[in-house]
């Protein structure tokens, strides 16, 4: 057999270099490459020889389909997340900041299943026994019948689980902390953390039992450890929230089983999270109806409308560079809405300094929110409040055309039912609800500018200029 050497794995992609550098050629991140037993990585088991294949029967692509069995929590806001509870047999990872509430959110949904008759298991690698038991208290959680254990090697955690009745859930509180005897490396390298969520996976699709792995992110907000971990797991689901809010938001990011632009919403509390049913009302909160740079997006995530506000503050520079500044949206984007609106409709922001915000620490990834920003930013450059019975969605695009969306008629139902009464939307909206309601129809960005602002824009960028 030839002689095994070492490798050196790039601690953030994974990347295999066959010698030591100082910079990762995958990723371009420095200081990331530790020496690696290449012995304990995937199907490399120390002296194996390759063993003859056994032909697996093939089948076809037609036949029957059995529905995947669930688990629902009771937690509404994680089984929506989930796509109707946990699967059997699968392996879900949890990702999230430190102290965002990973622990917290699986100790409840570790209750609500032993309170429904579930074998629960509960392997925490980074709290004592004592912390997840004061943990449990104060979230009412104590007179479950989860079974703990606080214990970070893989082969014990193996042998502890496979004791007994085969649990339904087990919960593994972080990947990073795993170790396993096969692989030669530190904890937390790489190959510990891989071969380590890798044997997780194997005693779930044996047994059935449902894994759910907690993982670390990043300060990039990538889960820590390889992307392989990711492909790895049937379901990856972060868990988000800004640290100045309450609010937390589960979010799907793959599902083999269910769809992937679901989120759940959270508040923390001290009891612990709290389901929000309605997010809508909890983003638009404290609205100031009357300040200028306030506009409502009607938003969807996944099957869900969600109304959020977005606030624009457009002030004259005391800068050489102006600065351009944005929480809860895509800065490049808001570039580009800068743009059409300079080069389309002569707003100029040169000038000018651009703060943009998404209330409640909520981040808006859909396109379809362009037409609010714009109208947030037109808001407050000319310093007319919208009116504050009206919701704003549609995609611009580089020509200063304005592009219909998606759910048109799920986004207004979402909006009435709040109490907006009127919107502002693209033209030729398909499935716009008919009816003897007057909606807002623009079809190009001008037209938008026109109507919030009128000729005050004008006036107000000749005194800029003057
Ligand atoms: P935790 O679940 O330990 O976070 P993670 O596992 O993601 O690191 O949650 C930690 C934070 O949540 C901590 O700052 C305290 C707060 N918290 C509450 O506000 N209320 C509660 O009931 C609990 C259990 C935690
Ligand atoms: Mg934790």
């Amino acid at each position: 057999m030839a002689k095994a050497k070492t490798q050196f794995i790039c601690q953030n992609c994974g990347t295999v270099h066959s010698r030591w550098v100082g910079k990762c050629d995958g990723c371009g991140q420095w200081n990331t490459i530790v020496e690696e037993d290449p012995m304990g990585g995937i199907g490399s088991g120390p002296g194996k020889m390759p063993k003859k294949g056994r032909p697996v029967a093939l089948t076809t692509l037609s036949g029957e389909i059995e529905e995947a069995p669930r688990i629902p929590t009771g937690l509404a806001e994680l089984d929506r997340a989930t796509g109707g509870g946990f699967v059997r047999g699968s392996a879900v990872l949890i990702g999230g900041d430190p102290g965002i509430g990973k622990s917290t959110l699986l100790m409840q949904a570790a209750a609500a299943l032993s309170r429904n008759g579930h074998r629960v298991v509960y392997v925490s690698g980074e709290e004592a026994v004592a912390q997840v038991r004061l943990r449990a208290q104060r979230l009412n959680a104590a007179d479950t019948d989860v079974l703990l254990a606080a214990e970070t090697n893989v082969e014990d955690i193996l042998a502890t689980i496979s004791e007994g009745k085969r649990p339904d859930l087990v919960i593994i509180d972080s990947i990073q902390t795993l170790w396993s005897d096969t692989a030669d490396s530190a904890p937390g390298t790489v190959t510990q953390v891989r071969t380590g969520v890798q044997a997780m996976i194997r005693f779930a699709k044996q047994t059935g039992a449902t894994m759910v792995l907690v993982g670390h992110v990043t300060k990039e907000g990538q889960i820590a450890g390889p992307r392989v971990v990711e492909h790895m797991v049937d379901a990856v689901l972060y868990f988000e929230g800004d640290r100045g809010h309450h609010y937390r938001i589960l979010r799907t990011v793959k599902n083999r089983f269910g769809p992937t632009d679901e989120i759940g919403v959270f508040e923390m509390s001290d009891k612990g999270l709290r389901e929000v049913a309605n997010p809508s009302e909890l983003f638009l909160g404290e609205r100031n109806e009357k300040a200028p740079g306030a506009a409502v997006f009607a938003g969807m995530e996944g099957t869900r409308p969600v109304l959020v506000e977005v606030q624009a503050l457009v002030a004259a520079t005391a800068l050489g560079t102006p600065r351009r500044a944005v929480v809860g949206w895509d800065s490049s984007r808001l570039a580009m809405i800068l743009a059409v609106l300079e080069a389309h409709c002569g707003v100029r922001l040169g000038q000018h300094d651009v703060y943009l915000n998404v209330a409640g620490g909520y981040r808006i990834t859909e396109p379809a929110a362009d037409m609010a920003i714009a109208s947030a930013l037109v808001s407050s450059l000319a310093g007319v409040a919208l009116p504050a019975d009206c919701v704003y969605f549609g995609e611009i695009s580089l020509s200063g055309a304005v592009r219909p969306v998606s759910h048109t008629a799920q986004r207004l139902k979402e909006a009435e039912k709040l109490g907006f009464s009127s919107a502002v939307l693209p033209t030729a909206s398909p499935d716009l609800p008919k009816g003897n309601r007057k909606w807002g129809e623009i079809d190009s960005l001008p037209d938008l500018v026109a109507r919030i602002a009128g000729s005050k824009l004008k006036s107000s960028q000749q005194a800029v200029e003057d």
